[in-house]
């Protein structure tokens, strides 16, 4: 019997997985079922170039926590929440984009506030949002190729933290 690897203490602990999506609607159906996997207090960093997906992503996020309202591309909005419809968390809905600064432009938003009980999801997030918790769920949406018009997205998750070590990501791309 073959010992397990040690674990590198250089490199913190991360659970990772990649899956291809090759339609919008697929982007969604990956949504749907991330939200399996998430309870209250989760927080979800969405990267990617813009038009990568990650508002497809969000809202088949809402549709699966089964939230009120529609997720969109806020135009003047950073945050918004949607409750849910049925005893499930709100979801709160970030898009950082316009965001310059660091946490302190992010702190009228209260993340800290709501992050118990909900599951918040940030778009163009990173650099900003992470001192709120190092459980966090990065999800990173790839064109698989330069052209705009190709469908085909790279999508790889990694679960940072203890939230996240046990559980099997792979079941995403099932
Ligand atoms: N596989 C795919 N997954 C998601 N969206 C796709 C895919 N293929 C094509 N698209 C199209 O790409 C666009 C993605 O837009 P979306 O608003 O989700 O991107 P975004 O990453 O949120 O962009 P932004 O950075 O501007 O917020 C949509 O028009 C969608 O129809
Ligand atoms: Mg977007």
């Amino acid at each position: 019997m073959e010992a397990a690897a040690p674990h590198d203490p250089a490199e913190p602990s991360a659970n990772s997985t990649g899956l291809t999506v090759t339609s919008p609607e697929q982007m969604r159906e990956l949504g749907r079922r991330l939200a399996k996997l998430l309870r209250a207090g989760d927080l979800v960093l969405l990267s990617g170039e813009l038009g990568a997906g990650k508002t497809t992503l969000t809202r088949g996020l809402g549709e699966g926590l089964g939230v009120r309202g529609a997720v969109t591309s806020p135009t003047f909005v950073i945050a918004r929440v949607h409750p849910s419809l049925g005893d499930g968390p709100p979801l709160v809905h970030v898009d950082a984009y316009r965001l310059s600064g660091g946490l302190d432009e992010m702190e009228d938003l209260d993340l800290d506030v709501s992050l118990p009980e909900s599951v918040i999801v940030v778009e163009w997030g990173e650099g900003k949002v992470e001192e709120l918790t190092d459980d966090r769920l990065q999800l990173v949406i790839h064109r698989a190729v330069g052209d705009t018009t190709d469908e085909v997205r790279e999508v790889t998750v990694t679960g940072l933290g203890g939230r996240w070590a046990a559980t099997d990501l792979t079941v995403l791309s099932a």
